[in-house]
């Protein structure tokens, strides 16, 4: 662990440079407008956190207000102790009093061409009957509800509607396969799944409700399924379980008052990957997520009236939940969704939704800005994206080189970018620049936002000098954090609390520059970061053991241009076996649909052995070398077969 962030460090040390002052027109007018703005309110918040985090959910609605704003019990929060409130009430309801009753929450765009628009009155209609829907079926406070579908509109009405009724809900990534997709429907004991015929992807239909059929054979909890008709695709309806979406919700009524829930009542589980092969679910609650969403969407984003906001993530990811769904909604600002491929009908999809729809703030991944930089200049060139004013990355370090193609090509050097840090444990960000405020660094996140006691210390739990390398940590607790593990609160506490003694652990290195910029390091754990998407090498290699083929397997990241990372796995076969390409196709294919599409290997390696120290643990920092290409550097002495590692070296394509 600690020679990873050594080595790590000194990769940043040698790209930390240049340095960009917020636009002076963009910082004029900004919510945060200056260094000292941001000092100033980063010092209040951190002399009573209580007091900002009180001040900001005083911006929101509450049926009652709350006695406490924080009960602390390590590692245990609650927030805004004994508030009720509702955070559809806050999305809609709030909104239709004043002159946001008729502008346009969600402007969406499918795939083949289709415009749709949803007013706030008009979502607010949407998602009472939904909500209504939901009640007829059965749904209570409380109960989860699973929801597999493509990015449409109806995922995040959806949403709302769990929201509204007290439902918790499980959004499941439509590009799961369906054993993915039964085994968190299972380990969150699903009520209800909630899906859609197909979805539109690269001109051709993913077909969900085929996946959504396979699953609940294997889950028992499911009482229901409703399905949108989306793509048009055939399917097979099962009579007493299915139900279709426009039928239940032709019979259902608009009204539909949002239950007063408590602040701490279940929002969503969201599973991630962890570093073991089960992936986790994590629980967030309702008033301190809704909270540290609105603050953040507002003043990260500089969120106004009249931007069009335009998150590309898709709702099966924690960016979908926080910062397409419920943060624009909660400012009522106008939030943009697309639903497919980038790159399709053609490699400028992107920018000329931008022209069209005149996207103010743009917010993706590092992975898609590598792409379109390597497509070249010319089909953002093609467009006129003179609207957009802010642009933001998530989910993975970005590189110098392309952040700054990013400023130049799509950004015109006037608009700030914020490289926001953040989990879907943390459910908001929490490491960014203030965009009229923070100098930003290519390829740093910058600084802690006001409330948020993030640091880089050692293994002790001692802050790291500036200058130095460590772990990344939150040493307070947050509003939005995530509350437990569903059903597991000890590897709650195991995985996220007791690594560095009192203080939350990220999972990630990091290192504080002379200036107490944090630049982040990566994953330290035996997690992948995919194209910004979290893998788990153990899920990966539990996939590969499953083949009647593979004995062993060991799963590892290797540095990929366009995507961030990897994977890499190496494969022993059961004797008798042979090593062929065509094996290697059946195994990535085998890996895809016991997961999904975003964990096939993109290298497949077959060996005799795998390095192992004495007491039988996988050498995984020689396989990550080996991955990479580079030669086996530092101590090899606990290997137990020393042969083994030449072979793997030789066997290199
Ligand atoms: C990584 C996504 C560098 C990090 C919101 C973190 C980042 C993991 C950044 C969480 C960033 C996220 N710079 N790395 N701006 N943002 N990460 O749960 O390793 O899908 O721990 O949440 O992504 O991934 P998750």
């Amino acid at each position: 662990m600690e020679n990873a962030v050594k080595e790590r460090s000194i990769d940043v040390l040698l790209r930390e440079g240049a340095s960009f002052p917020p636009p002076p027109a963009f910082a004029k007018t900004a919510r945060v407008p200056s260094k000292a703005a941001r000092a100033k309110l980063t010092a209040a918040a951190a002399k009573s956190p209580e007091k900002f985090w009180d001040a900001a959910a005083r911006e929101l609605f509450w049926f009652k207000p709350w006695r406490k704003t924080l009960q602390w019990k390590v590692p245990h929060a609650k927030w805004f102790v004994g508030g009720t409130t509702n955070l559809s009430y806050n999305c809609l309801d709030r909104h239709l009093d004043g002159p946001r009753r008729n502008k346009a929450a969600l402007i969406w765009e499918g795939e083949p061409g289709e415009v749709r628009t949803y007013t706030y009155l008009q979502l607010h209609r949407e998602v009472s009957l939904f909500a209504n829907g939901l009640k007829s079926l059965g749904v209570a406070k409380g109960d989860r509800v699973a929801i597999y579908m493509p990015l449409v509109p109806e995922a995040v009405i959806a949403m709302l509607a769990c929201a509204r009724v007290g439902a918790v809900h499980g959004v499941v990534f439509g590009g799961f396969s369906a054993e993915a997709l039964r085994d968190r429907i299972n380990d969150s004991q699903a009520k209800i799944v909630v899906t859609s015929d197909g979805g539109w992807r690269k001109g051709a239909i993913l077909r969900l409700k085929d996946a959504v059929d396979e699953a609940v054979k294997g889950s028992p909890s499911v009482k229901a399924v409703v399905v949108l008709k989306h793509a048009g695709n055939e399917i097979t309806i099962n009579e007493g379980m299915d139900h279709w979406w426009h039928r239940l919700t032709a019979k259902s009524s608009p009204v539909c008052p949002a239950e007063k829930l408590d602040s701490e009542h279940p929002l969503f589980i969201l599973y991630t990957s962890g570093s073991t092969g089960k992936p986790k679910g994590i629980l967030h609650t309702t008033g301190g997520y809704m909270t540290q969403v609105a603050w953040t969407t507002k003043n990260v984003f500089d969120l106004r009236e009249e931007d069009v906001y335009w998150c590309t993530a898709d709702v099966g990811w924690v960016t979908g939940h926080s910062y397409l769904s419920y943060g624009p909604l909660l400012n009522g600002a106008t939030a943009f969704m697309y639903e497919g491929a980038p790159l399709t009908p053609g490699p400028d999809r992107f920018w000329s939704m931008i022209a069209r729809h005149k996207i103010s703030i743009f917010y993706t991944a590092p992975t898609a800005i590598r792409t379109f930089m390597r497509l070249g200049d010319s089909h953002p060139g093609k467009h006129d994206l003179t609207s957009l004013r802010l642009l933001g990355t998530v989910g993975e370090p970005i590189n110098p080189e392309a952040w700054k193609w990013y400023r130049r090509t799509i950004g015109g050097e006037r608009c700030p970018i914020v490289d926001t840090w953040w989990q879907t444990e943390t459910g908001a960000i929490m490491i960014s620049p203030l965009p009229g405020a923070t100098a930003a660094k290519p390829g740093s996140a910058t600084l802690p936002l006001p409330g948020v006691d993030a640091d880089v210390v050692d293994m002790q739990g001692k802050s790291v000098p500036l200058g130095s390398g460590g772990y990344l940590v939150v040493k307070r607790p947050w509003p939005s954090m995530l509350r437990t593990i569903w059903g597991d609160d000890e590897r709650y506490k195991a995985q996220y609390w007791s690594q560095i003694p009192g203080m939350y652990f990220t999972g990630d290195g990091a290192r504080k520059d002379k200036d107490g910029y944090i630049w982040i390091l990566g994953r330290i754990d035996d997690v992948l970061n995919v194209s910004g998407h979290r893998l788990s090498t153990m899920e990966i290699e539990s996939a590969l053991v499953g083949h009647a083929y593979v004995a062993e397997s060991a799963v590892v990241g290797r540095p990929d241009e366009i995507h961030g990372q990897a994977v890499c796995a190496f494969v022993t076969l059961k004797g008798g076996r042979t090593p062929s390409p065509e094996l290697k196709d059946e195994l990535r294919e085998f890996v895809a649909k016991a997961i999904g599409a975003i964990a096939r290997p993109a290298e497949i390696r077959f060996t005799d052995s795998l390095p192992k120290t004495r007491s039988g643990k996988i050498m995984r920092r020689l396989l990550r070398e080996i991955a990479a290409g580079g030669a086996v550097k530092g101590d090899v002495t606990t290997l137990e077969d020393f042969g083994i590692l030449a072979k793997l070296q030789q066997d290199e394509e």
